[in-house]
């Protein structure tokens, strides 16, 4: 698996490069709605889809609000800065419990999704390395009964 889910490190903020701007001009705005749209349809019937809006309507307002936050990111027009602000995301993020196996499942979902999509490889894998890395500041939650942060292999 290329699209690999680096482990979470308790506290570890690690240093996140932007998404490769070139990924925008490839998919184009439809194409970036698109990946979210999916990626929120998996995760509403994930393990974790009681974080996430429950109504139809609540989750297409999600869809939208999160799809702008990529154009942006990705140089796109900044929808985002003028609908919601400033993206201060691991601010947003603190309302829900979101712990580093949430972060995993929250992933896989995304690694789906890439099965699919059709990017050249290195813009491919700077997209997943932004999501890799810029997902362990979401983690806001520890359950001390599931957290491995090391694995030992014998
Ligand atoms: C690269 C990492 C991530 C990015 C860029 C990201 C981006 C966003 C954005 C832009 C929003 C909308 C904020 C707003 O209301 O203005 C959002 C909301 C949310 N995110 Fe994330 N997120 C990330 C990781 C995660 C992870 C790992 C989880 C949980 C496992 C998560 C759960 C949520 C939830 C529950 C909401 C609120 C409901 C919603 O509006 O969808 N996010 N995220």
């Amino acid at each position: 698996m290329k699209y690999k889910i680096s482990t979470y490190i308790n506290g570890d903020r690690p240093k996140v490069l932007l998404p490769d701007r070139e990924i925008l001009k490839h998919l184009g705005e439809e194409g970036i709605r698109k990946i979210v749209s999916d990626h929120y349809n998996l995760v509403h019937q994930s393990e974790i889809s009681h974080l996430f809006p429950k109504n139809a309507e609540a989750l297409e307002q999600a869809k939208l609000r999160s799809s702008d936050f990529f154009i942006q990111i990705m140089g796109g027009p900044t929808y985002y800065k003028e609908n919601r602000g400033a993206p201060m995301m691991t601010r947003r993020h603190a309302p829900f419990k979101i712990t580093p196996e949430a972060r995993i499942v929250w992933l896989i979902c995304y690694q789906e999704v890439f099965k699919s999509l059709e990017l050249p490889e290195n813009l491919k894998q700077s997209y997943w390395d932004y999501l890799d890395k810029f997902s362990m500041w979401m983690v806001n939650t520890i359950d001390e009964q599931k957290y491995k942060p090391f694995q030992v292999n014998l």
